[in-house]
């Protein structure tokens, strides 16, 4: 299916309802998509493919959307295979074809593709650099780290319409959530997901492209992944500032807790509720051996404030506790509150453990003293879980 996006420009990505795991380890119970858009102007461009696994579609698209003429330009922003699947096959299918890509991506094609020679059909763009369409310009800026570092994003100048590589990306597929943002009811949620566990590391260099874009006043926003967006842009300029600088989307205290035989979730959600009682506007909870990681990674960035209850496992910290500290610390993530609850029935060390892990991370304040359980949650355990509530609502 394409679809319009403005006279001229039109979508011609594909989804993919089939996959399970994005990159491997993310679950996309709505799908994927793999956004590409083709400009018809006095030249005909071509914006990224799709992953490799979406092909025949994609193709189908393409040749949908060309009606027999041939590309002159298939503009790579990023070379993830996710994007770049089906290179190779259209410089194989029109052998004028003009591939524009920064220099990296030359480079990075030819890591992925051993034998093909993608430096001699490639036209290497850098910041600044203009592709001449006709009546439409591209205008090139680098964003490194966006979220390799290859990428590029495009202005195109007539429409105002930036290509704005995964930035701006969602998990699911658009038959599911919408074509376009106005269709699409809770973009931020799987799009907050996407966002810091794709490219959460990697806060400065989007700030550093927020500041490239901004001031272009796009009047559409095409991503190469979620939809299309084209309305009250500035909600979401203003949610990618938020995110890429750490700060507090969202005022509330997230409760992540791993339990072993259910003392250390008795505790958690025992603070959850003494929490809730003394008037915390949200009080997110996630069971950390049984819920989405991704999505624990993505609430402890959203709020300011977390809570973490682990007991000791093998003289050290719970499995799965650790693993998710594992994640923060991979992620970089930073500025915030720590408040602990750890357990152990005969050595407790889980609290030591996860104040020297959060000890490691940038601008951590960790909220002394830690709650120690001893097995269970006992009633005298309580006053100390009031103490803890206070101090994160302080
Ligand atoms: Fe959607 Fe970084 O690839």
């Amino acid at each position: 299916m394409t679809k319009t996006i403005i006279p001229g420009i039109r979508y011609i990505g594909v989804d993919d309802l089939a996959l399970d795991l994005f990159e491997g380890q993310y679950a996309v119970p709505e799908g994927m998509a793999y956004n590409s858009y083709i400009i018809e102007d006095e030249k005909t461009a071509v914006l990224d493919t799709a992953d490799a696994t979406a092909g025949e579609a994609w193709k189908e698209n393409l040749l949908e959307a060309l009606a027999g003429k041939a590309p002159d330009y298939l503009v790579a922003h990023h070379v993830e295979p996710d994007h770049a699947g089906l290179i190779v096959w259209a410089l194989g299918q029109w052998p004028t074809l003009t591939l524009v890509t920064s220099a990296k991506a030359v480079q990075l094609l030819g890591q992925f593709h051993e034998g093909v020679d993608f430096a001699s059909r490639a036209r290497v763009v850098k910041e600044g650099d203009e592709l001449v369409l006709g009546g439409r310009t591209l205008r090139f800026f680098a964003a490194p780290m966006v979220h390799w570092p290859e990428v590029l994003v495009s202005f195109e100048t007539a429409g105002k319409v930036l290509f704005s590589a995964d930035a701006f990306g969602k998990f699911g597929a658009l038959s599911k959530c919408g074509y376009f943002g106005e269709e699409d009811t809770d973009w931020a949620c799987e799009a907050r997901r996407y966002y810091f566990n794709i490219c959460g590391k990697y806060g400065m260099p989007v700030q550093t492209l927020l500041r490239k874009v901004a001031p272009l006043s796009p009047a559409v926003i095409c991503p190469l992944h979620g939809p299309i967006l084209r309305k009250d842009l500035s909600q979401y300029l203003d949610l990618y500032r938020t995110w890429s600088s750490y700060g507090v989307e969202t005022e509330g205290v997230f409760v992540a807790y791993a339990s072993m035989h259910g003392g250390t979730a008795a505790a958690a959600l025992k603070l959850a509720e003494i929490l809730r009682e003394k008037g915390c506007p949200k009080v997110a909870t996630a069971d950390l051996c049984r819920d989405d990681m991704a999505e624990a990674v993505e609430d402890a960035f959203r709020y300011g404030k977390m809570v973490l209850a682990a007991p000791t496992y093998d003289g050290g910290l719970f499995t799965p506790a650790a693993n998710f500290l594992h994640l923060l610390s991979a992620k970089a993530w930073q500025q915030k509150r720590v408040g602990l609850i750890e357990n152990g029935s005969w050595a407790p060390a889980s609290g030591r453990i996860m104040k020297e892990a959060f000890a490691a991370m940038k601008g951590i304040t960790v909220i002394e003293p830690a709650v120690t359980l001893l097995s269970t949650l006992k009633s005298t355990d309580l006053p100390a879980l009031e103490a803890l509530a206070d101090a994160l609502l302080a």
